[in-house]
């Protein structure tokens, strides 16, 4: 049976990838979870200069692996990524995808092009957080025609590197979104960021917890949201999806699968431990054992097959 898979020519032992925001800021950590059996790794999204983030708290844990975060990007800056992408690269070879994060269209494809300089595996485009708004106050992946030219001006910029754009869930059709950044050159999507935003009140002292009054929802709860965005996608496009939200074990990973990722992501699953990709990779080779699958792309997409 065979978990080992290819994406834009990449590599990969197994479809398993940690998604960007956590445990991407360094690259020992990245190695860290490269070494626990991750096929891939991404890293926190970087900017261009020191992105200072959002104040604390940033995290609240709302119960059974389910966040709301506002951490608001916070990131070093380009020098900082050189060094732990170098860094990383000494512990390990499994491929990295970087994440970007920018504030409009000319710091994004700034930033595209430094990061490119790096070499990762992927350029993976962050035009989703719910915490940081684009110049046009919201952000890029909102808008269909702010999401193609984004798209277009960075994948212009980082020549042979493939180029994955990461939707929001926040939209009224993410297909939509999905169509126009592929017709604008995209290589992949990537879906879903987080949730939200959304708020959780201190009923004491009657105020919103987080310092920045909201935050983007992720964990178990969400992963129904991100079957039906990865469903509606994989209908919408040619390009392979990276499917990502509420994935906690090999049931969940499968259900991705199903619905039309041919890699998945773990996010807020990965801060309860790093055991969580071998648990993962164990529990999709048993139920590929008892299905007879003999590859793990043969799910790919099966939930749209009558
Ligand atoms: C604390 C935290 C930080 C995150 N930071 C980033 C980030 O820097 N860039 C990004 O594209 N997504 C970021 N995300 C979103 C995740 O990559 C992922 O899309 C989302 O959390 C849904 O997946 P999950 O339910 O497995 O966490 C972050 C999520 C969390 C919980």
């Amino acid at each position: 049976m065979k978990l080992a898979t290819k994406f834009l020519g990449i590599s990969l032992k197994n479809p398993l990838v940690l998604a960007s925001g956590v445990l991407g800021t360094t690259g020992s950590s990245l190695a860290a979870v490269a070494k626990s059996g991750a096929g891939a790794v991404t890293s926190k999204s970087v900017w261009l200069k020191r992105h200072d983030g959002h104040k604390n708290p940033t995290v609240l844990n709302l119960g059974n692996g389910n966040l709301i975060n506002a951490v608001g990007l916070p990131h070093g800056g380009i020098e900082e990524a050189r060094v732990e992408f170098a860094n990383f690269r000494k512990l390990s070879n499994t491929p990295l995808l970087a994440s970007i994060a920018a504030s409009n269209l000319k710091e994004f494809v700034e930033t595209a092009k430094a990061v490119a300089t790096l070499k990762p595996d992927l350029i993976e485009l962050n035009i989703s957080c719910p915490n940081v708004e684009s110049e046009f106050g919201r952000p890029f992946a909102c808008s269909v025609s702010d999401s193609a030219k984004v798209t277009k001006a960075v994948k212009k910029s980082i020549g042979e590197i493939p180029l994955a754009v990461k939707l929001s869930p926040n939209v009224e059709n993410i297909a939509a979104i999905a169509k126009s950044v592929e017709a604008a050159g995209a290589d992949a999507i990537v879906a879903i960021n987080t949730v939200g935003p959304g708020m959780v009140i201190d009923i004491e002292t009657a105020q919103p917890i987080l310092a920045n009054k909201v935050g983007g929802l992720s964990g178990p709860a969400i992963r129904p949201i991100a079957v039906k965005a990865i469903f509606e996608i994989f209908r919408a496009v040619k390009i392979p999806i990276i499917g990502v939200g509420g994935v906690a074990n090999g049931r969940d990973a499968i259900e991705l699968l199903e619905a039309g990722a041919t890699l998945v992501s773990v996010g807020s699953a990965a801060k309860n431990g790093l055991q969580i990709f071998g648990k993962i990779i164990r529990e999709l080779e048993e139920f590929c054992q008892r299905k007879k699958i003999k590859n793990i792309s043969q799910l790919i997409g099966l939930a749209h097959k009558k």
